[in-house]
């Protein structure tokens, strides 16, 4: 038997779910967080066997044995190690890789990882500039002390110093030996028109970006002088490692802490998590200026589901960081806010409180959102009877959308009193938006159901959005779009191994990982019938947990029978018991690749079929074009054979598609650019900084895209 490689074991062990494999041997019922059967190790009559979903882990109150998901088998079923590991990945639909990494996959993984290693050099090389260096250690060291930065702080975020002199990092890092394209990869240094390649960081105190397996992927660089000439800060660009909307600054540092406390505290600016955190509040992370993002709420979700937002009291812009919070609470974390005393902001407060004031501040002053939004939005209110409905209408908005019927009532008495509305007239707007809410999710699920019945979607309207697409745009995104469209036609409910944001493997479906990475990158199909295509997908994939289980059973079934038959032939053939060994080995082997052969035809059907039926002329002509087959299916038995098919390749071949999409949304971005710098310097009194603010971000662009190019195997020709 060959040996299972080190990254399939551990993507079997982390998709292994304990009440899943627990199940298919006791039967299980819910008992509050646990589930509990009887023990299947000893007789019992009343259950004490345990099963914790989220320890990942079964145990017996009464013999004693269970474990996890391997443990259990091995315990159970008397098998190896291996055996349970083999069992877990047919049950799993996880492929037993046994082959090398082609050149291909090595090169890919070997770029970015390159420039991971090349960051990761950069990083201590600020770092030693920093604290060793006579220069970094009178400019930068002198800068963090004076704005009372402790050592201890220094290190644990790794800040660091860029020398002034314009190549050093660049010449430290070549003869250390690190991949030139790599360091220009990672936009820590640029390649002028003439060829000359210069740091971007020069002169700066350094902020690296961890990600939050604390990897290296970007650095901030604030400037030391106080001209309104240079930029305060300067940072990484977007790369292949590095997305600025899906990380969150201080986010490693913070994880612990935020999940021990039950509660994230978020500030705006590097310097604020760093001096609250140092003051022993370390539950912080920052936005780094811009508005949340999906991303950044999803990675704060996996830690905790509460957020206080903190804002400087005179900070601008507060009303429009209440979208912000509305998208907070749609994620259903529960969000409070605290306004910091007149001129203070997080920085500031916490270099002059200690940590037990600092935290008695936030729970004494602390707010829920719907009273902070409120306040914020009555106080800008004048005499207008029109307006004052509308601020009305949209705190009861809030309210409404709150799950839990004491915390709502408990709102609306509160806001009768502040808004000084009858509670009654209040509490009957809410249950109108609550009627309403219902309503919408009630047509829904008519309309899931009617598609259930029919087997035939219909289709979403086209949305207004997508009327102003130009006919250029229109032309870069098809066909990027397209080829998303095809994997989820094709492979939608098929399942891949994936590696999270802590670098563990993970299996997820096909149409579940492009759904999520459209969503951290806020990309959306603009070709409206990709966009119906895709609601359509993701209405049957909200059918599919049942629909395969449903196929499992009659699955199952006929893999019973096959076994039977099988063994009744065998019985008549051969009658040594090593020729019945054999031939039964032979006999499980057959039925155990009919059983995986059938699950994954069903996976490829089942999108496809319901598309290929579809009452729309255009969904069927798509379907029908993305579904031929233009590579050759996957077969299970072909993952043991030599032949690899399009469905082995998903794991590169998505990410890719995405990169592709956010390529062309690049490209788009940028011809527009371009025409609105030909119509500026085409006009009369043409605005100079103007003109020269559009040039910078049209070389920023392409200095992306060709990275781009390079990740994605192709050339970019250069518009002229
Ligand atoms: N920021 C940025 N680019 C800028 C300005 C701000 O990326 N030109 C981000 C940084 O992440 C910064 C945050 O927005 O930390 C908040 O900005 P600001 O309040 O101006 O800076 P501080 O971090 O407070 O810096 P300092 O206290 O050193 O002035
Ligand atoms: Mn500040």
């Amino acid at each position: 038997m060959k040996r299972i490689d080190q990254e399939t074991k551990q993507r079997i062990l982390d998709a292994a779910d304990i009440v899943e494999v627990v199940s298919d041997f006791v039967t299980l019922k819910r008992r509050g967080a646990n589930y509990i059967g009887l023990c299947p190790f000893h007789n019992e009559r009343t259950p004490s066997f345990s099963v914790s979903k989220t320890k990942g882990i079964c145990k017996c109150f009464s013999c004693g044995k269970g474990g996890s998901p391997v443990n259990f088998l091995m315990e159970l079923e008397q098998m190896s190690f291996n055996e349970a590991l083999r069992y877990l990945a047919k049950k799993y639909n996880i492929e037993i890789k046994e082959h090398e990494l082609s050149d291909a996959e090595r090169q890919q993984a070997s770029q970015r990882e390159n420039m991971f290693a090349v960051n990761d050099f950069a990083k201590d090389f600020f770092n030693k500039t920093l604290t060793e260096t006579a220069e970094g250690q009178a400019i930068g060291l002198a800068y963090f002390r004076q704005r009372g930065i402790s050592d201890a702080a220094i290190q644990r975020f790794q800040l660091g110093f860029a020398p002034e002199q314009s190549t050093a990092l660049y010449d430290a890092a070549t003869s250390a030996g690190y991949n030139r394209q790599a360091i220009i990869d990672t936009g820590l240094c640029s390649v002028s028109e003439s060829g000359r390649v210069y740091d971007r960081f020069r002169g700066r105190v350094i902020y690296p970006v961890q990600s939050i397996s604390g990897k290296t992927v970007a650095f901030g660089g604030r400037t030391l002088r106080s001209d309104k000439q240079v930029a305060k800060y300067v940072n990484s660009p977007e790369s292949i490692i590095y997305s600025k909307s899906r990380e969150l600054y201080g986010l490693y540092q913070a994880k612990n802490s935020i999940a021990k406390k039950d509660k994230c505290i978020l500030v705006e600016g590097y310097m604020d998590v760093i001096s609250m955190s140092q003051r022993g509040v370390e539950n912080v992370v920052a936005s780094s200026g811009t508005s949340l993002t999906q991303g950044q709420i999803t990675l704060i979700h996996r830690f905790t589901s509460n957020v206080t937002v903190i804002y400087d009291s005179d900070a601008a812009g507060i009303k429009a960081s209440l979208r912000g919070i509305d998208m907070l609470l749609a994620e259903g974390l529960d969000v409070k806010v605290v306004l910091l005393p007149d001129g203070d902001d997080p920085d500031s407060f916490a270099q002059s409180h200690t940590a037990e004031e600092v935290e008695q501040y936030i729970a004494t002053h602390e707010t829920d959102f719907i009273r902070f939004k409120t306040r914020i939005l009555m106080q800008g209110l004048d005499n207008d009877p029109r307006h004052r409905a509308e601020v009305i209408t949209d705190i009861v908005k809030s309210i409404s959308v709150i799950p839990n019927d004491i915390t709502r009532t408990i709102y609306i008495q509160e806001c009768s009193q502040n808004l000084q509305i009858n509670e009654n007239s209040l509490a009957l707007q809410v249950a109108k938006f609550i009627a309403e809410q219902k309503e919408q999710e009630a047509s829904n699920k008519a309309r899931r159901e009617s598609i259930e019945s029919i087997g035939n979607p219909d289709v979403p309207q086209t949305a207004d959005a997508y009327r102003n697409l130009s006919q250029t745009d229109a032309d870069i995104l098809r066909p990027v779009e397209r080829e998303i469209i095809r994997y989820i036609i094709r492979y939608g409910v098929a399942e891949i191994g994936v590696l999270d944001s802590e670098g563990n493997h993970a299996t997820t479906l096909v149409i579940d990982y492009l759904r999520q990475e459209l969503s951290y990158e806020k990309l959306s199909f603009q070709i409206p019938v990709h966009n119906q295509v895709f609601e359509l997908a993701m209405q049957l994939r909200a059918q599919f947990d049942e629909a395969i289980s449903l196929h499992d059973q009659s699955s199952l079934q006929l893999r019973q029978q096959e076994w039977d038959s099988g063994q009744a032939i065998i019985a008549q053939e051969v009658s040594t018991l090593d020729q019945i060994k054999s031939r039964e080995t032979a006999l499980q082997r057959e039925i155990d690749s009919n059983y995986m052969q059938r699950e994954n035809e069903f996976r490829l059907n089942y999108i496809s079929k319901a598309l290929l039926s579809n009452e729309n002329d255009e969904i069927r002509k798509l379907a029908t074009e993305l579904s031929i087959s233009r590579h050759k299916l996957s077969k299970v038995h072909s993952k043991y054979a030599k032949l690899e098919t399009e469905q082995d390749r998903l794991e590169d071949r998505l990410p890719q598609a995405i990169f592709a999409l956010k390529d062309a949304h690049v490209q788009c971005r940028l011809i527009s650019l371009r025409n609105a710098l030909k119509a500026l310097s085409t006009a009369e009194n043409s605005p100079i900084e103007e003109i020269v603010n559009l040039m910078r971000q049209i070389a920023d662009l392409d200095k992306l895209r060709s990275q781009y190019a390079k990740y994605l195997g192709e050339r970019v020709v250069a518009p002229k």
